[in-house]
């Protein structure tokens, strides 16, 4: 990240609502968006914390009849839709609910964001990718997702699509890998960290050979600020473009402090064994890419949970 990013100037004045505000990448998102003069609507169906009362905030569940009256008395020109039902193993107990939120919520925002005028900005997951055939996956690569969660987020996905053509809807479709950052607490890394911190074995599913694509928060929310200042691309992967396995990560953890030896398990059912994306139309249309390399972020983040623990 840069100290002054490119996207700050061209925000100036902009119009923006998050659904989800208040979630992980959400309060990011927030905190950048604070350095901007963009005029910022937060929305979510819970209430902010202490350090996000600043941004005007309504309480609005994104399935409520009252969603685009809210939406369009911010007058915005940009939607970043963040809302969703994300935790994997709920989705997979809760299929109706997650489908609910993910899907009926998706096509509740789209049909507000179209009748304000406004563009919109999705945040979805490799997840939609399911097992793929070759790696890494690019947007081209079929949407096979196995869980329910990678199935209403492809299911998203697609009547967003039909939203850009059938109703000229603006739409950027973010496809993110394994995010992780302060607040993100059912990531591994935090949940390697946490084990770390208090000394207690980390688990590793699948022995440790299951891959993924982890991308910082940082990254993530500097390609939804640049997203807001480009034309609409549709499907565009955000990640960092490397497989690392979980047990090269918790390898990476135990040369940064001390760590307790892991449990191994087998592999979990539903579990994508692996994952790398191709980030050539993050580089070449949006002009995005990575800038924290996981040792940087990984020690950072040991850095301030140490900090937050003492
Ligand atoms: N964190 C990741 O690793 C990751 C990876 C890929 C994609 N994503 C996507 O990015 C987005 C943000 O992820 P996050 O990690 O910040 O998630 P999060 O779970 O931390 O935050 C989601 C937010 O949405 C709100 N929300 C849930 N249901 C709602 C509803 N019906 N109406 C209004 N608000 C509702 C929650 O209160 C919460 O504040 C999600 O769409 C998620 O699918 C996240």
């Amino acid at each position: 990240m840069t100290d002054t990013p490119h996207w700050a100037a061209q925000l100036a004045g902009r119009r923006i609502v998050v659904t989800g505000a208040h979630g992980a990448i959400g309060t990011h998102l927030l905190h950048r968006l604070a350095t901007t003069t963009a005029h910022v609507l937060c929305l979510d169906r819970v209430s902010a914390t202490p350090r996000q009362h600043a941004v005007p905030t309504v309480r609005c569940d994104i399935r409520s009849p009252h969603l685009t009256d809210v939406i369009a008395a911010h007058h915005p020109d940009t939607v970043i839709h963040l809302a969703a039902q994300t935790h994997v193993p709920a989705s997979v107990t809760h299929p109706r609910h997650d489908a609910d939120v993910n899907i009926q919520g998706t096509i509740a925002v789209a049909e507000a964001t179209a009748t304000v005028g406004a563009r919109l900005l999705f945040a979805a997951t490799c997840a939609i990718y399911g097992v793929p055939e070759r790696l890494p996956v690019t947007e081209n690569t079929p949407l096979a997702p196995i869980s329910p969660y990678g199935l209403s987020k492809a299911s998203a996905v697609h009547y967003l699509d039909w939203f850009a053509t059938h109703h000229h809807l603006p739409v950027t479709t973010l496809i993110l890998g394994n995010v992780y950052g302060t607040g993100t607490p059912h990531a591994v890394i935090d949940r390697f960290i946490t084990a770390a911190t208090t000394n207690t074995p980390a688990v590793l599913h699948n022995h440790g050979h299951t891959t993924r694509d982890f991308i910082h928060i940082n990254d993530v929310t500097d390609a939804f600020l640049t997203a807001c200042t480009t034309p609409p691309l549709g499907h565009v992967n955000i990640a960092s473009g490397t497989e690392t396995s979980i047990r090269d990560l918790h390898t990476l953890i135990t040369h940064l402090t001390p760590t307790a030896p892991p449990q191994e398990t087998p592999t979990r059912p539903g579990d994508i064994p692996r994952m790398k994306l191709d980030i050539t139309r993050a580089t070449t249309l949006l002009g995005w890419h990575p800038h924290t390399d996981l040792t940087t972020g990984i020690t950072n983040l040991l850095h301030t949970t140490t900090q937050t623990t003492e």
